[in-house]
């Protein structure tokens, strides 16, 4: 189990020292899904029935895990092995989304599972496009940046997931979304964080694509007018995941300090 006491919050921690394998296989040391909390129904994460309390990690290393997983996310474009994502690990994958929180149990979200060669070779040629329309208003330092710069791996994946908002969900009475009509793409955000912290888990990686426009993600996969297109997340296994986000390797931009963002009382003066 977790051996040296280690620094709550520190999320850069590597989470190989955390029970998880530097090549992203799961140990004995790391959460196994029936060591999650119950929900109660049948949109927990499969297998996640109550342990005795006698087998279950101590909350400690619970979050001593948390942080560390945390700290290992990473957004994948390069990493993807193309490998398959066994059936049971995504099924676990996506219960752990279905489980968010969300603005009066709306769980307004779905989950469109891409893996036909032709629509995600379609979607990457409108991602090809919608990268030369950002590069296009760029000049000088920037535009040499982002020019080494990759931001989808849709082909090299192995499958690709596309959560959506549909806002008649649970509607027309959704609780705590009447003066926030946000409130409804918060949960679909909360899906897709749950989502991609548990394929984190799995030693699988996700990269969040946004480079698209909605009315052409909805032709393509038959996504009604009302439903809103959030996502596109590649998933898949990964040869390994990097410490540094590719932004920050790159040199577009650097992860604040916490401390830029944290204030007492009032937000600050502009
Ligand atoms: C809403 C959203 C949209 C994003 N869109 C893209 C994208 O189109 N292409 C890409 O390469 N990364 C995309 N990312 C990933 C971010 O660039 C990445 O999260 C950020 O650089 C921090 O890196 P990290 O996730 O590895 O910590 C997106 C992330 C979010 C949350």
């Amino acid at each position: 189990m977790v051996s040296a006491p280690r620094h709550r919050g520190d999320l850069t921690a590597d989470i190989s020292e955390d029970g998880l394998r530097s090549d992203g296989a799961r140990t004995d040391a790391a959460p196994a899904e029936n060591d999650t909390a119950p929900a109660g129904n049948s949109a927990a994460p499969a297998g996640n029935d109550p342990e005795p309390a006698g087998n279950s990690p101590e909350p400690a290393e619970i979050a001593d895990l948390f942080y560390a997983l945390c700290g290992r996310r990473r957004d994948v474009r390069g990493q993807f092995t193309g490998e398959p994502v066994d059936d049971a690990v995504l099924q676990r994958i996506l219960g752990a989304a279905h489980a968010a929180p969300s603005v009066g149990l709306s769980q307004p979200w779905d989950f469109v599972l891409v893996r036909d060669p032709g629509t995600r070779e379609a979607f990457r040629e409108h991602v090809a496009t919608e990268r030369d329309t950002f590069a296009r208003e760029l000049s000088g330092e920037d535009a040499a940046t982002f020019s080494k710069i990759k931001v989808e791996g849709i082909l090299e994946s192995t499958l690709s997931v596309v959560v959506t908002y549909d806002p008649d969900r649970g509607s027309p009475a959704v609780l705590g979304r009447h003066a926030i009509a946000d409130a409804g793409l918060y949960s679909v955000c909360l899906a897709i964080q749950n989502l991609w912290l548990a394929a984190t888990a799995e030693g699988l990686g996700v990269g969040w694509v946004s480079f698209y426009r909605e009315p052409v993600l909805r032709a393509l996969l038959n996504i009604p007018d009302r439903v809103r297109p959030v996502a596109w997340l590649c998933l898949g296994p990964v040869t390994h995941l990097e410490r540094t986000p590719d932004l920050e390797r790159h040199g577009w931009r650097s992860r604040l300090p916490l401390e830029a963002v944290v204030h007492t009382e009032r937000y600050p003066d502009s």
